[in-house]
């Protein structure tokens, strides 16, 4: 097992990697613990979760509500939930995302843990401490900044995921290696079939590299004033297709990652035979690389995101592989762009 703490000026969160989902009850206290989870981790592990007062939230995006918060402090109520409890949070980036904001402002914060269950979650949403919902089809439009006491990240787990999801988590691989670390590129381009395969020694390797980066990240920058927007490669151009198109948070991503590598490309910041190997990693790892998406819809999701400041955005644009550099440009610069580009995307 590898451990890796995230240190800020609040809080101390540490994420094991490798950790057995057997020996949660080493991470949780022994009384006044109330788990909030979702119906398919009831269903494949049952047996492993300790026997608590229980909230099943339900599935998908569109749960990723202020309704489902609601539903959640309700329970609590019910269970007579005080500042004293501990939630104890099973499940992928969904439910860690709306339980860790429920935890945080149910009677102004109680402490909590996550056990993160999918690919995706384990090296990108459990780690780093952004919590939230959407709002009116704005995403994670209401939400804190506010670390888990502890993310466990068992590998094994992986194995009960539907495919597609656990292709989705690659692309928040791909994401770590291309704005940070070349090497870690590297080796996704020569094992990704075993990756594929879950051999757990490259599952365990890429897991520690991601969230590794991730954390040295949000070190350094954990409410996203500069730094932290590198994570938010590709991410700009992915929320439209997520919400457009029906596909998972990682599918999306990975268009929007060659989205984002062609623009850098056009900005003459990387080659074309860069833009190729991103698209070719993705390929290999059986992500979507582009879509039939009209760009306008594209631009009209960007005009809404919440990390829009006034008439410009912060563009992140690759400088090599491994290297992202944060752009500030106008929403019109970026039209014209993206329309040249979208006509031949
Ligand atoms: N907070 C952050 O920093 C951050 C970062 C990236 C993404 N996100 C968010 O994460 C969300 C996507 O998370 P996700 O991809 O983990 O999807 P998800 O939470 O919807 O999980 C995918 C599906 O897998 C099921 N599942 C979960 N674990 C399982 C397991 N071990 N075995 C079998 N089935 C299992 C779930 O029930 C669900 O149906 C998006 O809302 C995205 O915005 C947040």
């Amino acid at each position: 097992m590898n451990k890796i703490t995230i240190k800020t000026d609040t809080a101390e969160s540490n994420i094991f990697i490798g950790e057995k989902l057997k020996n949660l009850s080493s991470y949780i206290p022994e009384n006044k613990v109330v788990i909030i989870t979702d119906q398919n981790i009831i269903k494949h592990y049952k047996d492993l979760i300790p026997d608590l007062p229980t909230v099943i939230i339900g599935q998908g995006e569109k749960i990723k509500t202020l309704d489902t918060i609601n539903m959640i402090f309700e329970k609590f109520l019910k269970f007579e939930v005080d500042r004293s409890w501990y939630v104890l949070v099973i499940g992928g980036g969904i439910v860690c995302d709306i339980a860790g904001f429920a935890a945080s402002i149910y009677m102004r914060g109680l402490n909590f843990g996550f056990v993160s269950t999918t690919l995706l979650s384990q090296v990108d949403a459990s780690v780093g401490g952004k919590n939230g919902v959407n709002f009116k089809g704005y995403k994670n439009m209401v939400g804190v900044f506010n670390q888990p006491e502890f993310v466990m990240c068992d590998l094994n787990m992986l194995k009960t995921l539907e495919r597609m999801e656990f292709l989705s988590g690659f692309a928040e691989i791909v994401k770590a290696a291309v704005i940070k670390n070349n090497n870690l590129f590297t080796y996704l381009e020569n094992n990704y079939k075993k990756a594929l395969d879950y051999n757990i020694d490259v599952l365990k390797k890429i897991v520690y590299e991601s969230v590794f980066i991730k954390s040295e990240v949000v070190k350094k920058d954990e409410k996203e004033k500069g730094e932290r927007r590198k994570l938010n490669f590709g991410h700009t151009f992915a929320h439209s297709f997520e919400k457009h198109l029906g596909i998972t948070h990682g599918q999306a991503v990975s268009i929007g990652m060659v989205l984002a590598a062609s623009l850098s490309q056009k900005y003459g910041l990387i080659e074309e035979s860069d833009v190729t190997r991103i698209k070719n990693l993705l390929i290999n790892l059986s992500l979507p690389v582009k879509t039939d998406f009209n760009s306008n819809k594209i631009l009209s999701g960007i005009k809404k995101d919440k990390k829009r400041e006034g008439e410009h955005i912060h563009l992140v644009l690759l400088n090599k592989i491994g290297n992202a550099v944060i752009r500030k440009v106008t929403i019109q610069e970026l039209e014209k762009n993206i329309n040249d580009l979208y006509s031949n995307f």
